[in-house]
């Protein structure tokens, strides 16, 4: 057999070798893929979207409507699951709907969160973009969001952005309106919800 020969004869087996690993290694990814438990969207587990109503999520008051009047201005901020005002159905099932709700006075605001508030009500996700812990401490002195996880701090008059500690990027927001008095989610969330990219791979790890 000629050199040449050889070589061609070489380089097919070793197409046909990484072709084979390719797929073996595909076919892997669909197994796994294809074993992963899917998960099923209930009606709890809806995502937030217009038109949902807010409960409070905790406390003695646990299951109220979320209104201007359980909201005492300049905070603390009030822990909440949104509601599908039709069904009733309180969309607990998925963790990434829980919101902390906060008034100030509108002129508090910057540009943004104004826009986005309504009688200076604003709706973030209580979720923290760096591991994914519920932000659920505030620091009344400075009016400040803390994650106790790691210490990430987010100023809730300037659209959540982080002052404070290890997270990436600001809470995300969504539009809020006010209606009769209740308060009422005028969009979905407007940014990814917790962690993103290796920050949600690490989060899985843990
Ligand atoms: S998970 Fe919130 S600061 Fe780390």
């Amino acid at each position: 057999m000629s050199k040449k020969n050889v070589t061609s004869r070489r380089a097919v087996i070793q197409a046909s070798l990484g072709a084979g690993l390719g797929l073996a290694g595909l076919s892997s990814l669909f197994i796994a893929g294809g074993l992963r438990p899917k998960k099923e969207i209930t009606p709890e587990s809806e995502p937030i979207k217009e038109g949902d109503t807010f409960v409070i999520a905790q406390g003695p008051d646990k299951g109220k409507p979320v209104t201007l009047d359980t909201l005492p201005l300049g905070g603390p901020f009030v822990l909440a699951w949104p509601m599908d005002p039709k069904t009733k159905v309180v969309k607990s099932g998925e963790r990434n709907n829980l919101s902390m709700i906060i008034r100030f006075n509108p002129d508090e605001y910057d540009a943004e969160t104004k826009k986005n508030s309504d009688q200076g009500v604003i709706v973030y996700s209580a979720i923290c973009t760096h591991l994914g812990c519920t932000v659920s401490d505030w620091l009344a002195d400075q009016k400040i969001f803390l994650c106790p996880c790691h210490k990430g701090l987010y100023d809730p008059r300037q659209g959540a952005k982080v002052v404070g500690g290890p997270p990436p990027r600001p809470l995300p927001m969504l539009v809020t309106k006010v209606s009769g008095g209740k308060v009422v989610a005028g969009s979905g969330f407007l940014s990814p919800v917790g962690p993103v990219g290796a920050l949600a791979r690490n989060k899985a790890q843990v």
